[in-house]
């Protein structure tokens, strides 16, 4: 299960994500990943909040594991006390936070990179050191990451969140607002044509209580064996 881009502060009101958590929950997934922005940062009232609603956390019971998000870095994507709060609260709520590592569980191999706009975007090592003969999946909140040269010939899947599907999206039309440079990187599966598959999630939470076309999601893909 992938549940991406909370957005939990004062622009809307957050229990609906405690809501929608625990109809999450109520799918019983062996594993659950978050792929960044649990909060809409303003100030400290955040933590708080968050708190609330990590409270009520959808767990994997195999594993879970998350990446932070541009969001998670506070004021300017800049401020390292406020991502290092947030991943502690994550950490404390079960929640393991890779910052460019990777993990293995029950035969899967978790790959998490730091934000590509916030402070501690540092791929390569990782990227370098990972064992094709695994069954790797890369988090990475920004699908503006796989056009960079940093994938030493990965194959697989890339779970990425940050574009909320633009939120409002004209029908036929591409989404007029969209935070990345590759416009193609929109919502949804999109392979990327070297063994890579990219799945942008469209968000459960947004940054104002505006969508149109686009629906808000919880993920749930389906292993299978090679
Ligand atoms: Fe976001």
């Amino acid at each position: 299960m992938q549940i991406s881009d909370i957005h939990v502060g004062n622009r809307f009101d957050y229990q609906y994500i405690i809501n929608s958590f625990k109809k999450a929950q109520k799918f019983d997934p062996d594993f659950v990943v978050y792929t960044g922005d649990y909060v809409s940062y303003e100030d400290e009232t955040q933590f708080d909040q968050l708190d609330a609603v990590l409270k009520h956390p959808v767990t994997g019971s195999l594993g879970t594991f998350s990446v932070l998000g541009n969001h998670d870095y506070g004021k300017s994507w800049s401020e390292q006390k406020v991502a290092d709060r947030i991943a502690k609260q994550l950490e404390d709520a079960g929640v393991k936070v890779l910052s460019n590592e990777q993990t293995e569980a029950e035969g899967l191999n978790f790959i998490g990179l730091d934000d590509y706009w916030g402070l501690n975007f540092d791929p390569e090592v990782v990227m370098k050191q990972h064992d094709k003969s695994k069954a790797n999946i890369v988090l990475c909140h920004n699908p503006d990451v796989c056009d960079l040269d940093i994938w030493n010939n990965y194959t697989g899947w890339i779970l990425s969140g940050h574009t909320h599907g633009g939120q409002c999206k004209p029908p036929f039309l591409n989404p007029p607002l969209l935070p990345v440079k590759n416009k193609k990187y929109t919502q949804g599966t999109i392979d990327l044509e070297d063994g890579r598959t990219l799945y942008i999630n469209r968000a459960v939470g947004h940054l104002w209580q505006v969508r149109f076309n686009v629906r808000p999601e919880i993920t749930i893909f389906e292993l299978q064996k090679a």
